[in-house]
């Protein structure tokens, strides 16, 4: 199991548990945080926008051109920013933060 950290946009912070292997964006549905995902992770929404901590981007994985693309039109975009239906849990993602902005 891995810990991933969510941060709600008022400020609270939720550790869960995480399956490996499942993308994030599944992980922050199961624990019923405040993402729309509208696409079910098919890369044609935005609307899983987070903001990963900087010191865990790294980490987080390589950007696809089109997860480029698309964070391009996701609200309050920064230099952290992911599409979390992109990113799978794993080990290395154990204790991993990020912040999850207001939903539009
Ligand atoms: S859920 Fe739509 S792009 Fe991630």
């Amino acid at each position: 199991m891995t810990t991933i950290t969510f941060i709600k946009p008022d400020g609270e912070r939720v550790d869960v548990e995480a399956t490996n292997g499942a993308t994030v964006m599944e992980v922050a549905k199961d624990h019923d945080m405040p993402m729309l995902a509208a696409c079910g992770g098919s890369l044609a929404c935005a609307t899983c926008h987070v903001v990963v901590d900087e010191s865990w981007f790294e980490k987080s994985g390589e950007l696809c051109e089109a997860e480029e693309d698309l964070l391009d039109s996701a609200h309050g975009l920064t230099n952290t920013s992911r599409l979390c239906c992109q990113m799978k849990v794993s080990d290395e993602l154990n204790g991993m933060a990020m912040t999850l902005p207001p939903m539009e």
